[in-house]
């Protein structure tokens, strides 16, 4: 099989690892890729937003199955400008894209379909905005509309710092059309977690459910950001919670979106907020999560290229799948000054090393090869990711890597999967 991965960061990087590992991929490119992606795949100059220029490259190579990496050729429609030209695609259409590219798009629909998830308002003008969150019970979460990169959220106890991020968002434009209609939701209090489904339209595969840590430094202090390291299974996520989530979000987004006429062929990504009352839905993401799929795709037994064609084909159930019986933890080794402003170009120490350890893959994710060496050229630049028979082994394999790199103004968190390593012991 002829294989292109679109996109050019960690979570690329570990799709094309895994690819590179099962018996059918014969040819692996990815576009745009990495200086790591370089290793298992041929890199192609081509941007993840340039949907005609990927589509091109694809007839030319006659490419047997596009896998789509990141949310943004989504959402411009790069799946259905693949089915058109009847090439097979891993990844949503637009119209289902759109579970992740408008946030009213998802309640909307979680709404009609009975998901459970936080109440909400939703606002396309200013001052009735302005007015509820006036008189309404704080804390509350407000949400632009459109795609913003992570920083569209602002969850919050103070009615000013609210009033400030409505302008920002509906008067000065800040993330740009993003927040020209925004969500205000209820705060929902508990512990986070990630379920990924492969979806074929209408059967599903739940992957191992894993946990990102957002914030930018320990004890989850500091900004959010992309991700600072995953780990997966999640212990208080039992089987029978999955069970849950499979019956009253997961299947009940393929099947909404099976009635819509679209069916949903790739990843459902439901973050989900394990409360009180039981699981909610905070957000739906359309593809793998990065920081989760370095974590999750090493986990799975099998060929990720038939299981990837298997979903595009509409054949899922054939497939054969085997619970994950190990753990994984990542850890994103990051540039000093991010998820804010960095240097790029640092010479990166270590490498070698740290890939030569049993049971450790280092996935690049800001990386570029300058004059014969690896160098930073991202925020986010490695996320490694350790493999054991338990989360304390995971944890210490990759903790073990992560000290023989070095770069100057490298930083990264000391306590991904704490919380779980202490409730496990
Ligand atoms: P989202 O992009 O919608 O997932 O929001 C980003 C982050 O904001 C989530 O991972 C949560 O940590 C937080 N968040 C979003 N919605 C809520 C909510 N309704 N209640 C509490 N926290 C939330
Ligand atoms: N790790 C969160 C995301 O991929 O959106």
């Amino acid at each position: 099989m002829k294989i292109l991965v679109i996109g050019g960061g960690g979570r690329e990087h570990a799709l094309c690892w895994k690819l590179s590992k099962g018996g059918s991929a014969e040819k692996i490119f990815c576009a745009p890729g990495n200086a790591g992606i370089a290793g298992v795949a041929e890199c192609v100059p081509i941007s993840d937003g340039d949907v005609k220029g990927l589509r091109d490259f694809a007839e030319r190579q006659n490419i047997d199955l596009v896998i789509v990496g990141p949310e943004l050729p989504l959402t411009r429609g790069a799946a259905d400008s693949f089915k058109e030209a009847g090439i097979k695609v891993f990844g949503p259409a637009a119209y289902a894209a759109q579970l992740e590219g408008s946030k009213f798009f998802a309640k909307d629909f979680m709404r009609e379909m009975s998901i459970p998830t936080a109440d909400f308002a939703d606002f396309t003008e200013y001052e009735p905005a302005r007015a509820y969150l006036e008189s309404a019970a704080y804390p509350l979460v407000i949400k632009a509309d459109g795609l913003a990169a992570g920083k569209g959220v602002l969850v919050t106890s103070s009615k000013d710092e609210a009033q400030d991020f409505l302008k920002s968002l509906m008067l000065d434009g800040a993330h740009g059309g993003a927040g020209a209609r925004i969500v205000v939701e209820e705060c929902l209090v508990g512990e986070e977690t990630s379920i990924l489904a492969v979806c074929d339209g209408r059967d599903m595969v739940i992957l191992t459910p894993s946990q990102d840590h957002k914030r930018a430094y320990d004890n989850d202090e500091g900004p959010n950001t992309g991700g600072m390291g995953a780990y997966s299974p999640v212990s208080i996520v039992t089987p029978a919670l999955i069970e849950t989530i499979r019956e009253q979000v997961l299947q009940r987004v393929a099947d909404g979106m099976k009635k819509r006429g679209t069916p949903f062929v790739g990843v459902i990504y439901a973050g989900m907020m394990l409360t009180a009352a039981g699981p909610k839905t905070l957000e739906f993401n359309v593809r793998f999560g990065d920081p989760e799929a370095q974590v999750v795709l090493p986990l799975i037994e099998g060929d990720l290229a038939q299981i990837c064609l298997a979903a595009a084909e509409g054949r899922l159930a054939e497939t054969k799948w085997e619970p994950a019986r190990r753990t994984a933890m990542c850890v994103v080794m990051a540039s000093g000054g991010y998820p804010g402003s960095y240097e790029k170009g640092k010479p990166i120490n270590g490498l070698e090393a740290a890939g030569a350890l049993d049971d450790v893959v280092v996935f690049h994710a800001g990386t570029a090869a300058k004059d014969g060496r690896i160098v930073t050229a991202g925020g986010r630049v490695l996320e490694v990711t350790g493999i054991g028979a338990n989360l304390k082994e995971a944890s210490d394999k990759a903790y073990d890597a992560v000290r023989l790199i070095s770069w100057e103004g490298e930083r990264h968190r000391t306590d991904i999967g704490k919380r779980d390593l202490a409730r496990i012991n």
